[in-house]
């Protein structure tokens, strides 16, 4: 697949904004942090193929009323996708396998077929990224105890270097 540079701001904005019906239907309030411009090299259609599994599970598996934030930093040579909701959240233990096929957890009591993350990570290989679904930071002032972050790392575009300019020859010494 071709790699090209594209702002993955912009491509999750995107994604996001089609999934707006199905959080008002759960009543989840489904965020957007703007970033900016933010270039990696990548596969657009696969990439929207895997914001929509992350939002797709996010969105599933949050209860009515919760909350599901989307966003990306650059972060020196890395760029960061993280979809985090405050769902029920996952042990360390089942962090570890819920990327495998056909794993679904214990408390997975929707439908699902355990495929959704195994592409996550196909997707993620394909651009050199790494993926991992990991419990969320509590933040005890929120006294909120659960939920998880789906966070993916990239490599960042790397700007083609400007040519080194030669001195310019006057003469003849
Ligand atoms: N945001 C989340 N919060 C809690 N658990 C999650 C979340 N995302 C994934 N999981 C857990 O990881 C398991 C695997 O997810 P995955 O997307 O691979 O499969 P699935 O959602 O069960 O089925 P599908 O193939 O339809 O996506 C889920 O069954 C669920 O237990
Ligand atoms: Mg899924």
């Amino acid at each position: 697949q071709a790699l090209l540079p594209l702002d993955l701001d912009q491509l999750l904005r995107e994604v996001v904004e089609t999934w707006v019906i199905r959080a008002l239907d759960k009543r989840i309030d489904l965020g957007y942090e703007h970033a900016g411009k933010v270039l990696i090299d990548g596969n657009a259609f696969l990439l929207r193929e895997m914001i929509n599994n992350l939002l797709d599970n996010a969105l599933r598996y949050t209860p009515v009323g919760g909350r599901v934030t989307a966003r990306v930093a650059a972060l020196g040579d890395f760029v960061v996708l993280e979809i985090e909701d405050n769902g029920p959240g996952i042990s360390e233990d089942e962090s570890l396998k819920v990327f495998d096929r056909f794993y679904r957890g214990e408390g997975a009591d929707v439908e699902g077929s355990g495929l959704g993350l195994a592409i996550v990570r196909e997707i993620a290989e394909v651009h050199k990224a790494a993926a991992s679904l990991r419990p969320r930071a509590r933040n005890p002032a929120e006294g909120e105890a659960a939920g998880c972050v789906a966070r993916i790392v990239f490599p960042a575009h790397r700007p083609p270097r400007e040519p080194v300019q030669e001195p310019v020859q006057t003469g003849f010494a």
